[in-house]
């Protein structure tokens, strides 16, 4: 049995940060009933198109283990259907604009008494406060959240990164939320709200951050190499490059064939218990006892320098032939991997990370799996569902609708057409 085996989800997300949470309720066994507006769909089955006339890689990366049914909910009959989803599930989750669920009628308060133990979750831009009413993507989350202004060099403007933070991140929050409110019902009874702003959630990941500003009250950051630079930092936390957030100075060091490949560098930290063994590798064994190297306070002014040594020995080496030797001494580093390696990699599609997938008009593609392992529940990731392909069957064994109520509903226009169509563009 599946964790979320009996756990039925009204999945009415788009884009990104809702339907990356209702993607791992479906890998741990939830039924997820993703409802979508007839004719389109979630805009991403027709962004950033690779294939003509097939569902994009966005989507189909996003939507794993789902179930599709058209419904415009902008028309009497298809709002009824709706409705009797609210009553039949679990959990609605939904990252539209602020106000569109309201809008929609569908207000908490309405959705509570019809099914008091319906969980709506919701993921926003902004919390309650002056940006509360903003539509927000990933982006926007990073520059606010406080990722864009202390990520990149001091030199340099705010940058945002590549892992999506905002989007992919909030729906991690959220999807934690749900399960909460979950377990939170089986003794309560009730379900509750769930909302996740991407500015909080961004921000939780930036802890650290928040951490040193504070610290900065109290002196120099003396790990960001600023200090080492003796260029005196300002009121907020600066942009510290690749120096690493913790207490073990870390630096990205290019290795053999840097000068060709964009991707030949390793992650190094100095990590203090291993010190001496980073002497020894490196050659440079009287640094293990000479007092400017010796202890970590002692070095941190000293940081350029010592990496710039430590960079001398990685470069005659290439990323993995400096794994293999740093790891023997359990000196803590790390490749800079190619989304080409990634891709490549034998045990990323061992353990399931990464995985190949059929899908019926787009064929073999590679997304990437489950990352939560649960022994007693392993994922299988199943392929997206085209849109609309699974309106009638929930129609009749989710929502119990006899064949002339569906018929009616069919009649109406409010599912769109019948037939499922592979894609429609949305550009
Ligand atoms: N049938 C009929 N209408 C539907 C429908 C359906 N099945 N599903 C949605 N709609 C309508 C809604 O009723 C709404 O219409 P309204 O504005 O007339 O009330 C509209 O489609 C949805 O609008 P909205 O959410 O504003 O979409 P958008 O494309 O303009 O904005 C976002 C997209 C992502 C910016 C916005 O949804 C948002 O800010 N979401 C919250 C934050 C978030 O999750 N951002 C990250 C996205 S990865």
């Amino acid at each position: 049995m599946k964790a979320l085996e009996g756990v039925r989800i009204l999945d009415f997300t788009h884009v990104q940060s809702g339907p990356t949470c209702t993607q791992l309720l479906a890998w741990f066994g939830a039924d997820v009933i993703k409802v979508e507006r007839p004719g389109t769909g979630d805009i991403t089955r027709g962004q950033l198109c690779d294939l003509p006339d097939v569902d994009s890689l966005y989507f189909t990366m996003l939507n794993h283990n789902k179930r599709s049914i058209t419904l415009d909910t902008k028309t009497p009959e298809g709002m009824d259907v709706l409705w009797e989803m609210a009553k039949v599930c679990d959990v609605l989750v939904e990252n539209f604009a602020p106000g569109v669920l309201d809008r929609m009628g569908f207000s908490w308060d309405k959705l509570h008494a019809v099914n008091p133990r319906l969980i709506v979750a919701s993921v926003k831009g902004f919390g309650p406060g002056p940006y509360a009413d903003c539509k927000v993507y990933e982006n926007v989350a990073q520059c606010a959240g406080g990722s864009a202004s202390t990520t990149g060099f001091r030199d340099g403007p705010p940058l945002v990164t590549g892992a999506q933070i905002g989007d992919s991140g909030t729906g991690l929050h959220l999807a934690l939320g749900i399960v909460t409110a979950l377990f939170h019902r089986t003794r309560s009874g009730l379900g509750q709200k769930v909302d996740c702003a991407m500015q909080d959630g961004v921000l939780n990941l930036c802890r650290i951050k928040l951490r040193d500003q504070q610290r900065l009250e109290h002196g120099p950051l003396k790990e960001y190499s600023q200090f080492g630079d003796g260029e005196p930092f300002g009121t907020s936390v600066p942009r510290a490059g690749n120096d690493s957030g913790g207490g073990q100075p870390g630096r990205i060091l290019k290795c053999k064939g840097w000068e060709t490949d964009p991707n030949a560098y390793i992650y190094f930290i100095t990590q203090t218990p291993v010190w001496g063994a980073i002497c020894d590798v490196i050659g440079e064994p009287g640094w293990k006892t000479d007092p400017d190297y010796a202890k970590p306070a002692a070095r941190l002014p000293r940081l350029n320098e010592i990496f710039a040594r430590i960079e001398q020995w990685t470069m005659t080496k290439t990323k993995f032939e400096a794994m293999d030797i740093l790891n023997v001494h359990h000196i803590p580093c790390g490749p800079i991997l190619s989304m080409k390696e990634i891709a490549e990699e034998t045990s990323l599609r061992e353990t399931g990370t990464v995985v190949e997938v059929d899908h019926p008009l787009r064929g073999k593609y590679l997304s990437v799996g489950n990352p939560i392992k649960l022994s007693a529940s392993p994922t299988e990731v199943t392929r997206s569902p085209l849109l609309g392909e699974h309106t009638n069957e929930i129609l009749r064994d989710v929502l119990k609708f006899d064949d002339s109520r569906i018929a009616a509903i069919l009649a109406s226009g409010a599912t769109g057409a019948t037939e499922a169509p592979s894609r429609v563009a949305a550009e």
